[in-house]
């Protein structure tokens, strides 16, 4: 199956996500139900982490950005998404003592306590672009945490990705992995991954 490459990578998500926040789901319904299902799979593996400073990767329209600020209120949230609608929405939207610092790329020279990325590092079908990724992934402070939740069920579509678990904990050699486990949405295998980085 030919992967989504170049701008077409770029145009497909910037068009799909622009339609709405229904967009980041799945099957494109049920998004804040499905999100509140990754959530409560997700939060008693990171509820005791203590971060100052967050980054949400391909945050959308921040159905669990809004999940980590309300869990730490006080640390630096940094969303980064390529849909410049879904971070309007956002600023629009939320509180002005709760908005995440927001950008279509990740600021240079950010290094962050805990990078969350859910079902975006899946969906980078531009190789470059995954290398890319991959890279900033290592602006990890010394004990900082790396949140995967990723389709796993090699869903050979043309927008995501064919991985599993152990070839995405294979990307960051130099982590710890301390976690893992596997949340079923609508029949679609997602793995959870935590990384550590343990110097
Ligand atoms: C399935 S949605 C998930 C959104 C959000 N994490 C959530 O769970 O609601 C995937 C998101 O990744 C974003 N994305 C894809 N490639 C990206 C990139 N290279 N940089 C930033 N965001 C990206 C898309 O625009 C989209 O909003």
């Amino acid at each position: 199956m030919g992967k989504l490459a170049g701008q077409a990578y770029i145009d497909y998500w910037r068009t799909r996500m622009a339609r709405g926040p229904e967009e980041a789901s799945f099957d494109g319904r049920d998004a804040d139900r499905q999100g509140e299902a990754i959530w409560e799979f997700i939060e008693p593996c990171i509820k005791r982490l203590r971060p100052d400073t967050i980054l949400d990767f391909g945050c959308g329209y921040g159905r669990m950005m809004r999940r980590l600020r309300a869990l730490w209120p006080a640390a630096e949230l940094h969303g980064v998404d390529l849909c410049q609608e879904a971070l309007s929405s956002i600023q629009q939207d939320w509180r002005d003592s709760e908005q995440p610092k927001l950008s279509t790329s990740i600021p240079d020279r950010l290094s962050v306590d805990l990078i969350f990325d859910c079902m975006a590092l899946q969906h980078i079908t531009d190789e470059i672009t995954f290398e890319n990724a991959v890279m900033d992934f290592h602006r990890l402070n010394l004990g900082g945490v790396l949140v995967l939740f990723e389709n796993i069920s090699q869903p050979r579509a043309e927008h995501v990705r064919d991985m599993n678990a152990g070839s995405y904990m294979d990307l960051w050699p130099g982590l710890t992995w301390t976690n893992t486990g596997i949340l079923r949405l609508k029949g679609q295998a997602h793995a959870l991954m935590i990384g550590v980085n343990r110097g």
